[in-house]
């Protein structure tokens, strides 16, 4: 009898220890990974093993992240991963947080970020477009002096000029006097490289040389198309990863059309995704980039305040327009008699450059309404002269949009409310000063965002494009070593 009950309790006894001991170890266990700031740091070091424990406690202050060192013994990897970690830290103030080496280091928006690798291609691709000549062999020129680089053409060409001043940067990304830091530098060796850039200079390409010549059959803009695809398809880079590691400029809507079914596979940088299927660009793969504003950028402190904007919303554009420009003309018969509302026809070019400046500048709203293309230049002139925009197109795209919040300094109006009556002005005139000036305060942040120069500054445009190509760069690569999973994998023989 009692050696019957000896057992139970026995065997109770031992389940007891053996919970007792789990309780223990899971009690260590969560002291470990839970929040530093319910424990105190000098008993989270108690507890932990040092430097060799991995772990990652979100929430935890940057500089106080331990990270396991790298291993030494494989620099080909310590480098490549540190690369990898400078591709993801931008700013502290910005929503992405990854774990990486740089954490510890005060963060820089102009932290190399990118290591690019461009192909040498001829001059008649990109620099020989702007009439330059080098001497034999050269393949690009000099850039040291900004005063002394090859020149682009003004007007209307320049809303295009994108791949100008990424090429610029890159080129001068090896000389230590030019516009350091920068955000993407240029290695000359491909394996090492985040990206391989395509230097073609398309838009010009295409704005200057669409038209055929007297005794040609194809004109040059469509022949230099070829002879890109020709030699990309024939360059290891592209074998390697099908272009989609390989970053293309079209940003005027028409550059590329010839090319670009066979090119899709890359990363575009494009003015909006109007005219493309969403098959060959889309906001996944590709990248929105600002137009190159025609209209001078007002100085903060010039910059007229509510009261001294004496018309309320400003309209200058072509208005008649295909596709979905036909917005354009019902809005012209609702507000054109309105007395605050400057409202009027004629693109901007030459002359009107000016004349649209000085109206922009004492506008407090500019609208941009839906073209024959969903983008315009307008709302970047809108932008650098501080009239806060009314985007009145609902397929557009937006540059830089996710890390910009544009309705921090923009207003969105869908297309068909805009067409009802009173509907625009109502808004526009019950907007109070104060929202107004908060918006305007806004666009005075940002407006440096969309300035191409060269050299190029930290947070110009020229470096926010750097920026979302490496935000793009871990889903090629991901999605490249996925392919590869099988690569190594004997092809299937057919049975019989
Ligand atoms: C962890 O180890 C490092 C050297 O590897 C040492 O400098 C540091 O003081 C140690 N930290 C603790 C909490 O023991
Ligand atoms: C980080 O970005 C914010 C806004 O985007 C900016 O105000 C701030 O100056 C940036 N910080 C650094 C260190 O670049
Ligand atoms: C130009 O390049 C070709 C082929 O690489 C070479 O034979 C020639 O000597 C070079 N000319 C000059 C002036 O460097
Ligand atoms: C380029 O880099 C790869 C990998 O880092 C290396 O194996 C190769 O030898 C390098 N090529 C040249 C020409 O330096």
């Amino acid at each position: 009898m009692s050696e019957k009950s000896m057992v139970p309790s026995r065997f109770i006894f031992c389940v007891m220890f053996i919970s007792m001991f789990l309780l223990v170890l899971s009690s260590l266990f969560l002291l470990q990974n839970s929040s530093p700031s319910l424990i105190p740091r000098s008993v989270l070091e108690l507890i932990l093993v040092n430097s060799s424990s991995m772990y990652f406690i979100p929430n935890f202050k940057r500089d106080q992240i331990i990270l396991p060192p790298y291993p030494s013994d494989d620099l080909n990897f310590q480098s490549k991963k540190g690369r990898e970690a400078d591709c993801q830290v931008f700013n502290s103030s910005q929503k992405t947080s990854y774990v990486g080496q740089q954490m510890n280091m005060a963060s820089d928006s102009t932290r190399t970020l990118l290591r690019v690798f461009m192909y040498d291609l001829p001059p008649e691709f990109h620099f020989g477009l702007l009439g330059w000549k080098g001497s034999v062999n050269q393949t690009w020129p000099l850039v040291d002096n900004p005063k002394l680089v090859p020149r682009y053409p003004g007007g209307l060409n320049l809303q295009h000029s994108v791949e100008y001043w990424l090429t610029l940067d890159l080129l001068s990304s090896n000389i230590a006097k030019v516009g350091q830091p920068h955000v993407a530098i240029r290695v000359q060796n491909s394996s090492q490289a985040d990206v391989i850039f395509v230097p073609f200079f398309s838009s010009l390409s295409y704005n200057r040389h669409s038209k055929l010549n007297e005794g040609e059959k194809v004109s040059v803009n469509k022949m230099l198309q070829d002879r890109l695809v020709q030699f990309l398809m024939g360059q290891k880079e592209w074998q390697r990863s099908g272009g989609k590691d390989h970053l293309i400029v079209a940003h005027h809507p028409n550059s590329m059309l010839d090319a670009r079914k066979k090119l899709g596979s890359a990363i575009l940088v494009l003015a909006d995704f109007g005219r493309y299927p969403v098959e060959l660009a889309n906001i996944e793969k590709d990248i929105i980039a600002p137009y190159r504003h025609l209209v001078g950028t007002i100085p903060r402190a010039k910059s007229a305040s509510y009261e001294e904007r004496s018309t309320l919303v400003y309209f200058q554009g072509a208005i008649y327009r295909k596709d979905g420009g036909a917005i354009r003309q019902e809005l012209y018969y609702l507000l054109k008699d309105e007395k605050d509302v400057h409202f009027a026809f004629g693109s901007i070019g030459g002359n009107g450059v000016n004349q649209a400046s000085q109206g922009m500048t004492l506008s407090k709203f500019c609208l941009n309404i839906a073209g024959d293309t969903p983008s315009s230049n307008r709302l970047f002139d809108a932008i650098v002269s501080h009239c806060v925009p009314v985007i009145i197109s609902d397929e557009i795209e937006l540059p830089f949009e996710d890390v910009l919040d544009y309705s921090d300094f923009s207003l969105f109006v869908r297309s068909s409310d805009a067409l009802k009556k009173g509907y625009l002005l109502n808004l526009l005139r019950s907007t109070k000063q104060g929202e107004w000036t908060k918006m305007w305060e806004r666009l005075k942040e940002i407006t440096h965002h969309f300035e191409y120069q060269y050299p190029s500054k930290p947070g110009d445009a020229v470096n926010m494009i750097w920026q979302q190509v490496a935000r793009k760069i871990p889903s090629v690569q991901l999605n490249l070593h996925k392919k590869n999973r099988y690569r190594r994998s004997p092809l299937l023989v057919k049975a019989h």
